[in-house]
């Protein structure tokens, strides 16, 4: 793959880099952390991170992966209230200014579908993507796979159940992308029809020949899944609209667990929430539920990340 310049959107990642370069300095990360000695390998780099939606593991995981390698991070993390938006600024003008203060990459959450891939057409530094509405969530997905990787020590020939509101879970949309760059993977689209996975992905999907069965109740496929991967219903997505769901049937339940097989795991983007209620509090101490696993991961993955675009080679 050519040298990383942004990060905006899961397609333009392939297998070969996934596996040959991001996993292992993911890995590298991990023992430098778990050793208590990490590297500067960011002395003198300044990240500047653009917050337009909230976000709690995201803003976190890239600011300390900054912090820990040692790069300076400015962070503002309510931008749509905080910052020149609110006089009517525009977000490449935002982008121009940052770039102009001399930041030497951005991370931005967006709170418009292809936000990011806009902040990239004016910006002269490398623009990551920490999700864009209801667009995409590139980051996160690679650490989801990671987490998958780090247990199943592969990801070709899993079967992955992706759960819940998959029409707007960014995550959710992005992982259906890197899963699809996998062989003999297969897809459970586990949604009501209102919240099924979007007509793109779908396509994309039928032509890299992924195989994926949708249906409505985890029930059908839990016994036969590697991985569930769960998610909370994106409220904030409906605009006003209600919705008689009320996750039935999308949730983990004791039954559903019990027949999940002893090797399998439960993810969950996180947060997860207590009127949804997807992945009951009761359920954390399972070996498989490997939620806290997933953000320690992430942030082994962000300073893969950062380390990559800012200092590669
Ligand atoms: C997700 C997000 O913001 O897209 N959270 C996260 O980044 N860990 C999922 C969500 O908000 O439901």
């Amino acid at each position: 793959m050519a040298r990383l310049k942004h990060i905006l959107e899961a397609q333009q990642f392939n297998r070969l880099w996934i596996e040959k370069t991001l996993f292992p300095a993911a890995d590298k990360m991990r023992q430098m952390v778990l050793k208590g000695r990490v590297k500067q390998l960011l002395k003198n780099k300044s990240i500047c991170l653009l917050f337009y939606e909230p976000s709690t593991r995201t803003r976190l995981s890239f600011q300390n992966a900054g912090l820990l390698l040692g790069a300076k991070v400015a962070s503002t993390e309510n931008a749509k209230e905080f910052s020149s938006v609110v006089k009517g600024e525009s977000l490449k003008d935002t982008i121009r200014t940052v770039n102009a203060l001399g930041f030497d990459a951005i991370v931005l959450r967006s709170d418009v579908e292809g936000g990011a891939v806009e902040a990239a057409s004016v910006s002269n530094v490398p623009v990551i993507n920490a999700g864009d509405a209801a667009g995409q969530h590139p980051t996160q997905a690679l650490l989801d796979l990671y987490t998958f990787y780090r247990h199943f020590g592969r990801i070709d020939g899993l079967k992955v159940a992706i759960v819940g509101d998959l029409k707007h879970g960014r995550t959710h949309r992005s992982i259906a992308y890197l899963l699809g760059k996998f062989n003999r993977v297969t897809l459970f689209l586990v949604a009501p029809k209102e919240f099924q996975m979007k007509q793109d992905i779908l396509d994309y999907l039928d032509s890299h020949k992924v195989s994926y069965r949708q249906v409505s109740k985890l029930s059908e496929v839990a016994k036969e899944s590697d991985v569930l991967c769960l998610n909370r219903l994106q409220t904030e997505r409906l605009n006003g609209k209600k919705t008689k769901f009320d996750g039935e049937g999308v949730k983990l339940t004791k039954e559903i667990l019990s027949s999940l097989n002893k090797k399998s795991i439960v993810t969950h983007i996180l947060p997860r929430t207590s009127n949804f209620n997807e992945l009951p509090e009761e359920f954390t101490g399972d070996p498989r539920v490997v939620i806290f696993d997933q953000v320690a991961n992430g942030l082994y993955i962000r300073m893969a990340l950062l380390k990559l675009i800012l200092r590669p080679g």
